[in-house]
């Protein structure tokens, strides 16, 4: 008799057209850079390149909210398994997912579930983390959504009851007007019996958080300067990554930390992929290329509140550095 093989099957669904995208992104950057003062959207950091160095600021010293949130997960991961009794684990912006391991273990333990489905814009690193939790959970179904969270969260699998995670502080990466929309589009996701999870930086001393992201190392400063070199192969752009310094910067009037790119001398761009752009940098002019709001307890709860969501329980870090807060409809 030959042992029945569990199979578990990975599906990608791609919600993303890669032209639309393109475009999108082009125009986008293009209103950003003519704004005042300017801006680069960050998604122009996630090349290959760009992701790995991602990957290196997790682990760097400084780059406290990785640990502090994982800590978070390996001390509640049970009881979130067992308030929820998820069936269905979805992850916006789920990039490597590694920290998520640990909620997808604690709810094969409760027995409970059935499928992960990890949703994030890059088709590549969603492919490479869904092909590897699939070999190493043969239990579970792995439904791999490709897609902008900002459009497409009605493509998210949601059956049975689903746990929806947002880890990361990813959306202190968004601002307020972007939060509101992108709440109420979780609400609207949501059924009665499904929860939402949701992983936030909170506010501290301002030279840790500037220093978060600002390491030593000068790893968060390739990764942004970074950014640049993916828009020159991207977008035809000849930017000089030489010429232009990294900096972390407070914006104590937004509660946000800023990564800026500053030009080191007066130099002149040229980006054909932006509609034949031609932009006047004049030395010290700031480009802003990233947000990430830091928050309070009760700030989450309020924003949460106004898209019609109620906190259930709200658990931080030994050192109250990072807020996991879990959420339903109210
Ligand atoms: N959740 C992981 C990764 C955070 S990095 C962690 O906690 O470490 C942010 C992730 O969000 C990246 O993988 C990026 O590709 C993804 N992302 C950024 N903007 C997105 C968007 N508009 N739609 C979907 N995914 C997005
Ligand atoms: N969500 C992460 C944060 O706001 C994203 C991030 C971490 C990041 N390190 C970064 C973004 C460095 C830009 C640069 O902390």
């Amino acid at each position: 008799m030959t042992a029945e093989k569990t199979l578990s099957p990975v599906t990608v669904e791609v919600h993303l057209d890669q032209s639309e995208w393109s475009s999108h992104l082009a125009e986008e950057t293009r209103d950003g850079l003519l704004a005042d003062p300017p801006w680069i959207p960050p998604v122009w950091f996630y090349d290959e390149l760009g992701s790995e160095l991602f990957d290196a600021i997790t682990r760097l010293p400084e780059y406290y909210p990785t640990e502090a949130e994982r800590s978070i997960l390996a001390e509640r991961a049970d009881e979130i398994a067992s308030v929820t009794g998820a069936q269905t684990l979805a992850e916006l912006g789920s990039g490597t997912s590694d920290k998520t391991k640990l909620l997808l273990d604690a709810l094969e333990r409760g027995g409970t579930l059935e499928r992960f489905a990890p949703f994030d814009c890059s088709e590549e690193i969603l492919r490479d983390a869904s092909s590897s939790i699939s070999a190493d959970r043969p239990g579970i179904a792995v439904h791999a959504v490709v897609g902008d969270f900002h459009e497409h969260l009605d493509g998210l699998p949601t059956d049975g009851v689903c746990l929806l995670a947002f880890l990361g502080s990813t959306i202190g990466n968004l601002d307020p007007a972007q939060r509101k929309t992108f709440l109420a589009e979780v609400a609207s996701t949501l059924d009665d019996d499904d929860w939402f999870l949701l992983g936030t930086d909170l506010v501290k001393p301002v030279d840790r958080l500037v220093r978060a992201y600002d390491d030593a190392e000068g790893v968060t400063a390739r990764f942004n300067i970074n950014a640049l070199s993916v828009m020159n192969d991207e977008l035809g752009a000849d930017f000089d990554p030489g010429s232009i310094e990294h900096r972390s910067v407070w914006n104590a009037e937004e509660s946000r930390i800023e990564m800026h790119l500053v030009s080191l001398c007066d130099q002149r761009v040229s980006i054909p992929g932006l509609r034949g752009l031609h932009l006047e940098v004049p030395e010290g002019r700031h480009l802003r290329t990233e947000i990430s709001t830091k928050f309070t307890s009760a700030q989450v709860e309020t924003e949460l509140a106004a898209a019609g969501l109620a906190v259930h329980e709200a658990w931080t870090d030994r050192s109250g550095d990072f807020q996991l807060t879990l959420a339903r409809l109210a």
